[in-house]
């Protein structure tokens, strides 16, 4: 079937099955691999992107009912590479990645919980981001989204 959407301020028709998660459609049909697969359940947080402004688990996120919406992913949250995100400049200024695979679903979900909750507190992110990192570098991430806080 044939949808229509904008993808980081680009408008794309695209064919896809319409069984197909959204994930899917962002990293094989329009190439963008910045989205990540981890769990494909909607626990971990690595596929995170913006529909119409709202976060959402992009692997089970059936791509049909992306029809007619605005998508946003990693490769769009920063203006242009020499004005990045408060959050991405947070990120490179505490060093946050370790194998880096989850780090781009954090910060869309960072990004995001700053958005609603400007000023948040460690408990605020903790309990506002629920993505999960293998290589434990939420001591970090907690870090980073206190700085971004005050950088932005
Ligand atoms: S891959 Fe989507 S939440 Fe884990
Ligand atoms: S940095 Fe390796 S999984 Fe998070």
């Amino acid at each position: 079937m044939k949808i229509n959407l904008t993808i980081n301020n680009q408008e794309k028709v695209v064919d896809i099955d319409p069984d197909m998660p959204l994930l899917w459609l962002i990293r094989d049909v329009v190439k963008l691999k910045g989205t990540k697969f981890g769990c494909g359940m909607a626990l971990c947080g690595a596929c995170s992107l913006y529909v119409d402004g709202e976060l959402v688990r992009s692997c089970s996120y059936p791509a049909k009912m992306a029809d007619g919406k605005r998508i946003t992913t990693i490769e769009g949250l920063s203006e242009n590479e020499s004005h990045l995100h408060p959050v991405q400049q947070a990120w490179l200024d505490i060093q946050v990645p370790q194998c880096g695979y989850c780090q781009p679903g954090f910060i869309m979900a960072a990004a995001k919980l700053l958005e609603q909750n400007p000023n948040p507190s460690v408990e605020d992110i903790k309990n506002g981001i629920t993505n999960i990192c293998r290589c434990g570098t939420h001591p970090r991430i907690i870090k980073a989204i206190i700085h971004a806080s005050k950088i932005k």
